[in-house]
């Protein structure tokens, strides 16, 4: 699977920790940044152009890392296309996925620790939309939200 991944300096330990086990698990890493730690970076740089190439198609999957995982959540929602939220537990983790087809985790780099971070995003990449039906409709309406504007 070719995995998504982008923090800014609030999420930039977690993503440089997480980044090399996905690697050695045999997933395929595109990391959007940062690249290094700066105290002065801004999420946005990051986690749009990882959210635009996962809506073109070109990535299944993302990793959105920033201090709360807040401000990326908020940010990657605007580009139609991506689902993303903010997990902090293992039952969204699946059920976001199963059932409203969550392409982006968000994770608070402050808030969760590393070992929590890796079952959360085990979780995430193993869990697959089961195609419900309604599951389907429901996304079919927030499609309908996105061609609107504003
Ligand atoms: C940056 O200091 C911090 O505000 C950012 O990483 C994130 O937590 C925003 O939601």
């Amino acid at each position: 699977m070719k995995v998504g991944i982008a923090s800014d300096h609030g999420g930039f330990e977690l993503k440089e920790k997480i980044s090399p086990i996905l690697k050695s698990q045999g997933y395929e890493v595109i990391d959007f940044g940062a690249s290094q730690l700066d105290p002065h970076d801004d999420y946005p740089d990051f986690v749009i152009p990882m959210g635009r190439s996962i809506a073109r198609g070109e990535l299944e999957r993302g990793i959105a890392v920033c201090g709360s995982g807040v401000g990326a959540c908020i940010a990657l929602n605007k580009i139609p296309g991506i689902r993303a939220s903010l997990i902090n537990e293992l039952f969204s983790a699946r059920q976001g996925v199963e059932d409203d087809d969550m392409n982006v985790i968000c994770l608070g780099g402050r808030v969760i620790d590393y070992e929590l971070a890796w079952k959360l995003i085990r979780v995430f990449l193993n869990a697959k939309f089961s195609g419900a039906v309604r599951h389907q409709r429901r996304l079919a309406k927030i499609a309908e939200l996105e061609k609107e504007r504003s």
